[in-house]
């Protein structure tokens, strides 16, 4: 079982930022990932439709055999997790808004969070929110149109900077200093978000987090590799292949998979 890779999905490209944060922090372990890039936008899907998609990755990643399932999306994960842990013996990692190290740490006792409408409506991210909202602005925004523009390989365009700017604007207004990325495809914007935003603003994701709490499940169950050969790297999409190997600076091969 500790030979067995590490399943990932995403609605489609974004959630390569945490497949990154894994295979750096264990690289010895072998990993699939999966871009659902052809139902991409999850965000603005019903909760129902969410659930479907996840049972789908899901039940895909076991069998291929991995040993534990990680919810690289914030959208699945808010909407999903829940449900797949009661009916699935395999462990899952899910990954949610940083809103408590957020609001641990403002100062100005402002925070933003941009998101997608599937994360910001769901009922986790309300209990979250609420339990640390206390004595906190917390200005949401939906990211409506920037996974798009994301999965079309679209990051440092015209188009992302002013739907940046418009998100942001109101979080300036209320003189946020941090900003919490709630979506997976988001880091990929952090170079433009620096540029953009007021160099004090700090811009927290949730990847590495992710990516040791990976490490702590298999460390508990016993199931890390110990294995020191190069692991084998699957990545599978049901769009575009070049898309996902563009994001992943080549370093990887994707392959198609209709699923
Ligand atoms: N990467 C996603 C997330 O973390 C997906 C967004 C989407 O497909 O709308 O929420």
């Amino acid at each position: 079982m500790c030979k067995e890779p590490i399943g990932i999905f995403d609605s489609g490209i974004g959630g390569t930022s945490i497949f990154k944060e894994i295979n750096t922090l264990l690289p010895y372990e072998a990993i699939i990932y999966l871009a659902d890039s052809k139902n991409a936008p999850y965000g603005n899907k019903s909760a129902e439709d969410i659930l479907q998609l996840s049972i789908k990755n899901t039940e895909l990643l076991i069998n291929k055999g991995c040993k534990v399932i990680v919810v690289a999306c914030n959208t699945a994960t808010t909407n999903a997790i829940d449900y797949l842990r009661k009916n699935y013996n395999t462990p899952f990692i899910g990954i949610e808004p940083a809103i408590k190290p957020a609001s641990l740490k403002t100062t100005t006792k402002s925070i933003g969070i941009l998101a997608t409408k599937g994360t910001l409506s769901s009922s986790l991210f309300h209990e979250t929110s609420n339990l640390y909202s206390k004595g906190i602005t917390i200005i949401e925004r939906i990211g409506e149109g920037i996974v798009p523009l994301i999965e079309a390989g679209k990051i440092d365009s015209d188009e992302m900077r002013n739907l940046l700017l418009t998100y942001t604007q109101p979080m300036l207004d209320a003189n946020i200093d941090y900003l919490v990325l709630g979506c997976t495809h988001y880091p990929y914007l952090i170079p433009l978000l620096t540029k953009i935003l007021p160099q004090h603003i700090k811009i927290i994701d949730s990847g590495l987090a992710v990516a040791k709490q990976t490490k702590s499940i298999l460390e508990q169950a016993c199931l890390l590799n110990k294995d020191r050969s190069i692991p084998k790297i699957e990545l599978y999409t049901n769009k575009d292949t070049t898309i996902l190997e563009n994001i992943l600076n080549h370093k990887f091969k994707a392959t198609f998979l209709d699923f």
